[in-house]
């Protein structure tokens, strides 16, 4: 095995025994002491539950009942007339990437003439996730390496021509790797057209709360549902908990009516049973406890927001800095455009190996950079880092 593109920087950085070393490669959320944090509101229903702790049975195929209700009432809003008619058919899974399998798993089986669409780039392990499932991969057009924003036309143009029922993953926010996010007006552009070529979105959301907020970051699965389409939605607790080996995320297909949403979840149970039978219990059970109790959900609601607010200043510094160091001779301005915890910087692979190897800063090859493993003592020196490869370039 060659290694994980991205997990494998993950090991390469434990393993650096240098003390100035940063991880800016795998998407995990450091607070600015550079430590992952362990949330006031985990704790609390943790707490709560170790007090009433009870057998632990095997939990449903679908998982637990509270858990899926909640990852409704976030992903689609508790008044949502889809959630009210019961259209919805969602099972806990292990994070975002057993809800992108079990997705992948069902629609090779149940359109076996599909393939899907992925932007380009997308996360480095979509394409590898999906192959796996059977389903051919390709990619539309996404990022503007000229302008560090978005081919909206061409992405548009490309959509367009797919055959029918093609499925098109779909980014809800925080694009990873790019941090490039579709905006509101072209959501509502690109709606339309998916409506029309019957194509079948898959949405992935595993960022919720870290671009401009939980419901503003639902916006594009809200607006696929009002629009009445029927689509899939991976999303995932794990950077919005800090929840990260918990693997609590979420599948939702949003269907016709709450017939087909019960068929949907039958096959989708029969699905689990194949691979891993049933999900597992504590991290479930403490975010079903976080969504399901008002004054939890309220402390953990700021505590996303303390989150995004921190990424936000860290992309500031780090532009301020880079915009000082260059005096305007170079744009970074992408760092303020592009939302959530990545940014692509356009670095390349030998300026990437460089900051790795001669600074100890660590990114994924592809130039992407989690801006959540900056905080105020490494800021600066990351800028110098990266202005240093950049000229030396
Ligand atoms: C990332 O993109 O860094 C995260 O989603 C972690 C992972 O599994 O790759």
């Amino acid at each position: 095995y060659a290694g994980d593109p991205i997990l494998g920087l993950m090991d390469a950085y434990q393993a650096d025994p240098r003390p100035q070393k940063v991880s800016l490669s795998i998407g995990l959320y450091f607070d600015e002491a550079c430590r992952l944090p362990v949330l006031g509101a985990v704790r609390q229903a943790e707490e709560a539950l170790l007090r009433e702790i009870g057998p632990r049975p095997y939990l449903p195929m679908h998982g637990l009942a509270d858990f899926r209700a909640g990852v409704q009432r976030m992903v689609f809003g508790a008044d949502h007339e889809a959630v009210k008619a019961g259209r919805i058919a969602t099972l806990q899974t292990l994070g975002g990437s057993g809800a992108l399998r079990v997705g992948a798993d069902f629609l090779h089986r149940y359109f076996p003439a599909s393939a899907i669409w992925v932007s380009d780039p997308t996360w480095d392990n979509h394409r590898v996730l999906f192959e796996a499932a059977g389903l051919q991969v390709h990619t539309y057009p996404y990022y503007d390496a000229a302008t560090g924003g978005l081919r909206f036309d061409a992405m548009l143009e490309c959509l367009q021509g797919l055959p029918r029922q093609s499925v098109v993953l779909l980014h809800a926010s925080c694009h990873n790797p790019t941090g490039v996010d579709l905006s509101a007006a072209q959501w509502d552009a690109l709606i339309p057209v998916l409506r029309e070529r019957e194509l079948i979105p898959f949405v992935d959301m595993a960022y919720q709360g870290f671009g401009d907020g939980l419901d503003e970051d639902a916006f594009a699965v809200r607006a696929l549902a009002d629009a009445g389409l029927q689509f899939f939605v991976a999303n995932s607790f794990s950077k919005n908990f800090s929840f990260y080996g918990e693997r609590c995320g979420g599948l939702s297909v949003v269907c016709r009516d709450r017939q087909d949403a019960d068929t949907v979840l039958g096959q989708l149970q029969a699905g689990v049973r194949r691979i891993y039978s049933t999900p597992p219990t504590h991290g479930a059970r403490v975010v079903a406890k976080v969504l399901g109790d008002a004054r939890l959900l309220a402390s953990w609601t700021q505590e996303t927001a303390g989150m995004r607010i921190r990424i936000r200043a860290m992309r500031e510094q780090l532009h301020a800095a880079l915009h000082e160091t260059f005096r305007g001779e170079r744009d970074f301005g992408y760092l303020l455009s592009q939302r959530g915890m990545f940014s692509y910087t356009g670095l390349n692979e030998s300026q990437v190996d460089r900051l790795r190897e001669q600074h100890a800063v660590y990114l994924v090859r592809s130039g992407r950079l989690c801006i959540s493993g900056l905080n105020n003592a490494n800021v600066e020196a990351v800028a110098a880092a990266m202005a240093e490869v950049i000229r030396s370039a």
